[in-house]
């Protein structure tokens, strides 16, 4: 998941992770990750045809970002039900985005939405050698 430039900017990003942490997600990737405009294209490229490309790909690369990889059962679901909807006005009470998200683009977090995904994503971020696989205490 991203943590997105509203959010830290906000200062935002130890309240996103205590949420994931709280529900027994793992967190076993973590960077800062300020994207050019180019390497935000290519992170959402599967939205390049829709109308929000260009402004979405602009706010990306405006700021700062904090790349986490989180592990646990059901991860990808567990992250995008806390995430709650992409606009925070139709989120659930209790989302990230409901409570700390501006508005359907500045919406705080981004989560893989699938194995194919996340398989893209994680490696877009990270190498083998940052990932650490760890049980809980
Ligand atoms: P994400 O990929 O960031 O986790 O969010 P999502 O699945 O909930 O939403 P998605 O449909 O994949 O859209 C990706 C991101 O594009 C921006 N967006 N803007 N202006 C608009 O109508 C609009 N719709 C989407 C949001 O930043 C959204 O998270
Ligand atoms: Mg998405």
């Amino acid at each position: 998941m991203l943590v997105k430039p509203d959010a830290v900017q906000k200062g935002y990003i130890g309240e996103i992770i205590k949420r994931f942490e709280g529900q027994g997600l793992r967190v076993c990737g973590i960077k800062m990750v300020h994207m050019t405009k180019e390497e935000a294209e290519g992170f959402y490229q599967v939205h390049r045809s829709r109308p929000f490309f260009g402004s979405l790909t602009s706010f990306m690369s405006s700021a700062p970002t904090v790349a986490l990889v989180l592990e646990g059962e059901g991860a990808i679901e567990r992250v995008r039900t806390l995430m709650g909807a992409t606009d925070p006005k139709q989120a659930e009470e209790g989302t990230i985005r409901r409570d700390l998200a501006i508005d359907i683009e500045k919406n705080a977090v981004h989560g893989s939405d699938s194995p194919d995904s996340a398989a893209f994503e994680i490696p877009y971020f990270f190498s083998a050698l940052e990932l650490f696989s760890y049980k809980c205490r």
